[in-house]
């Protein structure tokens, strides 16, 4: 019997989700539907109880439910825990929370863009949900040093002595560092992006957690003639950790990457 699964964001329309979990369910031979939900921004919980009572065996969650999605769990996952968010929830008896962000990232860097992130230095952009969904990944792949860096100074400090890591503001940034990701969300409201200029050279993989468009960030990196990537990898090998979660089954992640990039 084909089970239902969803993406479920405000918005939601532009989410690649339902095409990467379709090749996935091809590829694996699984029978799902795997659909989008918009939900109001006041009705999380119940739009999220319907989908439910009408069958629906899991969902992912994207901005900004990501945080209601870790409060409406009876049970979570450590990488849940750690981050506070949930992106992928399991229904059964119970609702069960992950977060398969942290991990999406690490394989995307390790696995698709061949670079082992044991000892290397990093710098995180940006203290918010997104970066709090990757810190626990970077530091179980067991980087050399991560330095976080926000505009807010006291939400980089609290992020950091939640673990292993240093705060930063930007303009004391001033080293250079082997990865530089972008997880602010300035920038896409097209306000001015923090820039920590010394951070960033030719051999820098400068990584934003966003995808879909060729940001200020990447540009401003580029420019500078480090190695850049969107967030596209990170998606797809999100969706894959949550697709094993649901079915049990690995998806391959590289064919559906590449056609997603049109090659
Ligand atoms: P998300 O879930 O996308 O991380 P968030 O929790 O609102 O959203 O966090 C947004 C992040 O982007 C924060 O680190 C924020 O910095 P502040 O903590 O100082 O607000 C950062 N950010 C957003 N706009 C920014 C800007 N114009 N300049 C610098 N940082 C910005």
């Amino acid at each position: 019997m084909t089970e239902r699964y969803a993406v479920i964001g405000h918005p939601v329309a532009h989410s690649q989700s339902p095409a990467i979990h379709a090749c996935f369910a091809q590829a694996t031979g699984q029978d799902i539907d795997y659909g989008r939900i918009e939900a109001p921004l006041d009705a999380f919980e119940r739009t999220v109880d319907e989908f439910r009572a009408a069958g629906g065996k899991g969902l992912n969650v994207t901005l900004p439910f990501k945080q209601a999605a870790f409060r409406y769990c009876d049970e979570v996952a450590d990488r849940a825990r750690e981050a506070q968010v949930a992106n992928t929830l399991v229904f059964g008896e119970r609702v069960r929370g992950d977060n398969t962000d942290g991990i999406g990232l690490v394989r995307d860097i390790e696995g698709n863009l061949g670079l082992p992130l044991g000892g290397k230095t990093v710098l995180l952009m940006g203290a918010g949900g997104a970066a709090q969904g990757v810190v626990a990944a970077l530091l179980g792949a067991k980087v050399g040093r991560l330095v976080i860096a926000n505009r807010t100074f006291s939400r980089a400090q609290a992020l950091a002595a939640r673990v292993k890591a240093t705060a930063a503001r930007y303009e004391d940034v001033r080293d250079q560092f082997d990865i530089v990701i972008n997880a602010t969300s300035a920038g896409l409201s097209g306000e001015a992006v923090p820039f920590p200029a010394a951070a960033i050279g030719q051999a820098t993989l400068a990584y934003d957690l966003v995808y879909g468009r060729d940001t200020a960030f990447q540009q401003a990196a580029r420019a500078k003639g480090a190695r850049c990537s969107d967030g596209l990898g990170m998606l797809v090998e999100q969706a894959a950790e949550s697709f094993f979660i649901w079915r049990g089954v690995r998806p391959p992640t590289r064919s559906v990457l590449a056609s997603l990039r049109g090659r």
